[in-house]
């Protein structure tokens, strides 16, 4: 295969001058397609009906990872052609998610196979030389990116409550994050009593770290609250029947807080953010939490345990809690909470609860960002399904349906009464059963750009 690739449109005059190269273009099915005219190797991108920057996006993840594929080394594409291409955008715009989803749909996951060296199609632009920092922002996006999806590749071995502050530590060594690690003994001061809780099955103690990013500490303060659980086995109300392996994803959460995170920093973000992530393991155990147990929280509330399978919600009580004492104007949490909000949205967008405004714009910037949210409702007449005989809650709803709501009803019980907050559900979208556009068959990634462009929107 040749070592370098020009990347052209459908409607250049290498396509078009011959009647029968340009219906071979044309009858080629999907976004891109390959070309070899007198010797030379071409990627076309054709012509798309929908002008987006999602559409940016997936025609770069394409051609890069069909070039990948074909172990080519270079390639090139022209920056004014390719704005012309998309001329609804600007320039800045496409040549952002050009770059985003070209390093996006390189991404693997190689670390277990012994015989695969990750390798990228390098790309250049030309006439780009006013397009540094578009390019720049590119990158740092997928960056951010990838390094969430590697957290939630990563195996539950190797990425647990003991190791995982210890990898986030390294992340953001050589940066101006603070890395704030709370083991066991404070998680005891602090009374954590949900992580402590959920985590006493596991070989491993469970965690807490706090991630720091003062861009300008005189804006208001954002509390994003992640979701750690390293692996969930339901614990003694244990999952069965399908493969368990996707639950070391089940801290995607916590992947997209801290990817978030990086984003914000890596782009000196005029931001003041904090991440709060709990970090557990979910196994049964002798020293498990049972079922019918009654947690206390720090403020006050009872919850008894109807189900150790609903662990994310008594991790995320800690979580809120935390953002309350952060004193935070603004709490967004993100979790793989509910397998019944892959049921409503499927697998292409998250849900989103909590503030009605506050969710409409955070639809407004997945929808530019690729991070795709839909707004759902708190509906108050399900409260009461919380109820329990025992305590002034149960973890799991008497309702047999709508559990993507009463899970974010519970939330919604623990958050501090002056933050503005919202609830993210993605357990729908942590992973890809299939590569497509800028997606490998494996974690997403999702949330990172979603939560670092609601910071920083709050933040004008
Ligand atoms: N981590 C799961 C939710 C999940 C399911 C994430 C599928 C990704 C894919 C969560 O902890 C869970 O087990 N939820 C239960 C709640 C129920 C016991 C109230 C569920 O969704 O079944
Ligand atoms: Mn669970
Ligand atoms: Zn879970």
């Amino acid at each position: 295969m040749s070592n370098s690739v020009q990347c052209i449109f459908e409607n250049d005059a290498i396509v078009t001058a011959n009647l029968s190269t340009k219906q071979y273009v044309e009858n080629q099915k999907g976004l891109v397609c390959s070309l070899l005219v007198d010797g030379t190797h071409y990627m076309i991108i054709k012509k798309v009906d929908k002008q987006t920057t999602e559409m940016v996006r997936s025609v770069a993840g394409d051609v890069s990872r069909t070039l990948q594929g074909q172990k080519v080394k270079n390639a090139t594409i022209d920056a004014i052609q390719l704005g012309e291409h998309f001329k609804n955008l600007s320039n800045e715009a496409v040549i952002t998610a050009f770059t985003e989803g070209w390093e996006l749909g390189a991404y693997q996951f190689t670390k277990y196979k012994s015989n695969e060296e990750p390798f990228k199609t390098a790309l250049t632009y030309k006439n780009a030389e006013t397009f540094e920092k578009a390019i720049q922002t590119g990158t740092i996006r997928a960056e951010a990116t990838s390094f969430s999806r590697d957290l939630m590749n990563e195996l539950s071995s190797t990425l647990n409550p003991e190791t995982y502050p210890e990898v986030l530590r390294e992340q953001f060594a050589h940066t101006t994050v603070q890395v704030k690690v709370l083991g066991k003994e404070k998680l005891e001061e602090l009374e954590m009593n949900g992580v402590l809780t959920v985590g006493r099955g596991s070989k491993y103690k469970p965690s807490f770290v706090e991630l720091v990013y003062e861009g300008d500490p005189s804006k208001p303060l954002v509390a994003l609250v992640g979701k750690g659980v390293t692996f969930d086995t339901g614990g003694i109300s244990l999952k069965s029947g399908r493969d368990l392996s996707d639950m070391r994803m089940d801290m995607g959460g916590s992947a997209a807080v801290a990817g978030a995170i990086s984003l914000l920093a890596q782009s000196k973000a005029q931001v003041n953010v904090v991440a709060l992530i709990p970090i557990v393991e979910n196994a049964p155990d002798n020293t498990s939490v049972y079922p019918g147990e009654i947690i206390t929280y720090k403020n006050g509330k009872t919850v008894q345990i109807g189900n150790t399978d609903a662990e994310g919600r008594l991790i995320l009580a800690d979580g809120l809690i935390r953002a309350g004492e952060y004193q935070a104007e603004y709490i967004v949490d993100i979790a793989t909470l509910t397998g019944a909000i892959g049921n409503a949205l499927g697998t292409e967008l998250g849900g989103v609860f909590g503030d009605e405004a506050l969710a409409y714009e955070l639809k407004k910037l997945g929808d530019e960002n690729g991070d795709f949210v839909w707004p759902m409702p708190l509906v108050d007449d399900y409260d009461s399904s919380l109820n329990s005989d025992y305590a002034d809650m149960n973890n799991m709803s008497s309702l047999s349906m709508a559990g993507s709501i009463t899970a974010a009803l519970f939330l919604r019980r623990f958050v501090p009464e002056n933050s503005k907050w919202l609830h993210v559900d993605m357990a729908g979208v942590m992973e890809k059963n299939k590569a497509c556009g800028y997606y490998a068959k494996s974690a997403t990634g999702y949330g990172a750009r979603l939560l670092a462009d609601f910071t920083t929107s709050v933040s004008k």
